[in-house]
């Protein structure tokens, strides 16, 4: 059978197994995906032990998404701008890296009718999780993408890898004084419950609001744009689904519907996790 995994550290936590082993079933596809733990210093060591295996591909999921970067012979586009992968495929005595996060966010968004294209987006955060999202919004035409950020310098680095895109880096506080239809939190703020110095007038009646972090209950982000009735409030739980959708389509060549395993999920929803 057909062996996939998915390395982290921690790795218990993940979703990933259930996710691609629905999949598998309703694609009737035979495989076999599971988590696997890797020591801090020892990634490299267990993805060429589970490729000597046999293995097929693998997930990738923190801390490790730069190292599997740099493991691959070859990456594609979106990878290399990413400046991660969490798709790792093993063919041909080669390892093929690519990341799906981006395109699990635009997919969820476009399912929840959310018009990207003409759009004036601000993305709070610039750590990994906004990095990878970028070249996947920008395809799809916005008339801007702002990247807002504590550090502002972070935010200007991403900027900086694109040229001719209508791009650009600024803090929360000049964030505040701009209009935007789309407000996605890539930070991790969601995780420990802090509140984001995101001022009152930033989400209106027609702004749509994205949190990267999903669980049980709202996240703070999501909480303070229902207070202020934005007109959609989306967390990241279809976008966990299909990042792995767009992974699976990667090694089996069937992109698998996600409706039903993103509300199998929903159901059994506990803690609040970051994508
Ligand atoms: P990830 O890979 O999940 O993106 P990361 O690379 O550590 O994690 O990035 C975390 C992001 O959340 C950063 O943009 C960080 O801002 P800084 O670059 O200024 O550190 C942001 N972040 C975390 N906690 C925050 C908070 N309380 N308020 C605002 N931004 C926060």
């Amino acid at each position: 059978m057909d062996q996939y995994r998915v390395f982290g550290n921690p790795i218990k936590q993940s979703r990933s197994p259930l996710i691609h082993q629905s999949f598998a079933l309703a694609t009737e596809q035979v495989l076999n995906y599971e988590i696997q733990f890797a020591e801090l210093n020892g990634f490299n060591e267990a993805v060429t032990e589970f490729i000597a295996q046999g293995g097929k591909g693998a997930n990738v999921t923190a801390p490790f998404k730069e190292q599997a970067m740099a493991m691959c012979d070859e990456l594609t586009e979106h990878a290399k701008f990413s400046g991660a992968v969490n798709t790792l495929t093993f063919k041909n005595g080669k390892i093929y890296g690519d990341t799906t996060d981006g395109v699990g966010l635009v997919n969820d968004l476009l399912a929840h009718n959310v018009c990207l294209e003409n759009s004036r987006i601000l993305l709070l955060g610039a750590g990994g999780a906004s990095k990878g999202v970028v070249l996947p919004l920008l395809n799809k035409a916005p008339k801007s993408l702002t990247i807002a950020n504590r550090t502002v310098s972070k935010a200007q680095a991403i900027v900086e890898q694109y040229t001719n895109e209508p791009l650009s880096a600024c803090s929360f506080e000049e964030a505040n004084e701009q209009v935007f239809d789309v407000i996605i939190n890539a930070t991790s703020a969601g995780l420990t419950g802090a509140g984001l110095p995101i001022a009152e007038k930033l989400i209106t009646e027609n702004s749509v609001c994205y949190d990267m972090t999903y669980g049980k209950e709202l996240t703070p982000f999501l909480k303070k744009a229902t207070e202020l009735k934005a007109k959609q409030v989306i967390d990241g739980l279809g976008m966990l689904v299909g990042q792995a959708a767009e992974s699976f389509y990667i090694w089996r060549g069937i992109r698998p519907n996600v409706d039903s395993v993103i509300a199998k999920l929903k159901s059994s929803l506990f803690y609040r996790y970051k994508f």
